[in-house]
């Protein structure tokens, strides 16, 4: 035990040394992206509640009227599966265009459920290098070889299938992130999706950021969508957490992937069920999300906050998802810009190794519909006097 202990302190010290200690704040809301943090009165710059759906009144309705049983304390292979999941799967399939969908406890989990169920040892993954670590959990617990492509390179990714010709035996995927959840940036999915097909690959998308928020449809059923490409993907995943402003994961995919997943994915298995309420609440919100009103809201909001940051010089690049990096590189520094923001009432997280690389740390600023103008202007205000202060421009 005291070993133990010897050993949590010196990590804990050697973790603190590279300022990449990481502690728990206490967060309340009190009003839209009003909240506290540790006492303090801040504007919320890092949920990833897109659409404001996690507040909207509608959506708390249907929780509140309708809620009889908080769980349904099991397994949906055992007596967890309510007529409420079904529901939701039969929206959630229809919303993608598949022919099932399959609801898991967290986006987390429908990662690790589709990547351990679908490869193993004779397979090989082809995985973009800034994929979500729940992506990255999936490969390393599935046993196939792992190769990761530079970030959104398709000549990496085709490099890398060439070197691979000759194993056709083996069972071949590529997956990658629709929006990405730390840089923002978009996938380049039409030559991705064209690669893999050329090499009999399949291709697995998860685009929990960018679901429910881009598209050329009315579904708005994300980032192949928007890029015309929803038929080239063989799975689709995403997350109820984001968006939609529940809780949950689902998998979209053909009937035979979906009933695979029931019989082999542990973690759909060995786990309790999503509760019905959260699933009313989001088949709810997909209904308030359809109207495409607060897709618009949330892209007024990321055309005036990106302009503005571009005018700064705070950021080049062009963003269409809702997630904004400023990229700073030191850990030390971006830790204390982001203190130096909190003073001022803006909370906007930094992000540190091991959720980026060593040495890439940067501001991660996530907008939504339900900021309004001067919380906009706030925050820009006070990204100036810092930028100034720290010269990052
Ligand atoms: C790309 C991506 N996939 C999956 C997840 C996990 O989703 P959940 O929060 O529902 O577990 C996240 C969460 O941040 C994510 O960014």
């Amino acid at each position: 035990m005291i070993k133990l202990e010897n050993y949590a302190k010196k990590k804990l010290e050697s973790i603190r040394r590279k300022s990449l200690y990481r502690r728990l704040n206490i967060i309340a809301t009190i009003e839209k992206m009003q909240i506290q943090i540790d006492g303090n009165r801040a504007i919320n710059f890092c949920s990833n509640d897109y659409l404001g759906l996690s507040q909207n009144p509608i959506v708390l309705r249907t929780v509140k009227t309708k809620l009889h049983q908080i769980s349904q304390c099991s397994s949906r292979l055992v007596s967890g599966n309510s007529p409420d999941i079904q529901m939701l799967e039969d929206i959630l399939a229809n919303h993608r265009k598949t022919e099932g969908a399959l609801v898991y406890s967290t986006g987390y989990m429908a990662n690790l459920g589709v990547l351990t169920a679908m490869a193993d040892k004779n397979s090989v993954i082809y995985s973009d290098e800034f994929n979500h670590s729940s992506i990255v959990d999936g490969c390393r617990l599935s046993g196939a070889t792992i190769k990761i492509f530079s970030h959104n390179n398709a000549s990496d990714l085709h490099r890398l299938i060439d070197t691979d010709q000759n194993l056709d035996s083996v069972r071949k995927f590529v997956i990658t992130e629709g929006i990405f959840s730390m840089n923002g940036s978009i996938a380049n999915l039409s030559e991705i999706c064209r690669l893999a097909k050329d090499a009999n690959a399949i291709t697995i998308l998860d685009d929990a950021h960018g679901d429910f928020v881009l598209g050329r449809s009315k579904d708005y059923s994300g980032t192949a969508d928007l890029l015309g490409v929803s038929r080239f993907i063989d799975i689709h995943i995403s997350s109820l957490s984001k968006a939609i402003g529940c809780f949950g994961g689902y998998i979209a995919a053909s009937h035979n992937i979906r009933e695979l997943l029931i019989n082999k994915s542990r973690q759909l298995v060995y786990t309790s069920a999503l509760p019905s309420h959260l699933c009313r609440a989001a088949v709810t919100s997909i209904s308030v999300a359809s109207t495409g009103l607060l897709q618009k809201k949330l892209r007024r909001n990321v055309e005036y906050f990106v302009k503005a940051l571009r005018n700064l010089g705070l950021v080049t690049g062009n963003y269409s998802g809702p997630i904004i990096p400023i990229l700073i590189g030191d850990e030390k520094i971006t830790v204390s810009v982001s203190n130096f923001l909190l003073k001022k009432g803006v909370f906007i997280q930094a992000i540190r190794f091991p959720t980026v690389r060593k040495g890439r740390a940067q501001l991660r600023i996530s907008l939504t519909a339900i900021h309004d103008r001067e919380q906009l202007d706030f925050a820009l205000a006070s990204l100036e006097i810092l930028g100034r202060r720290y010269k990052l421009f």
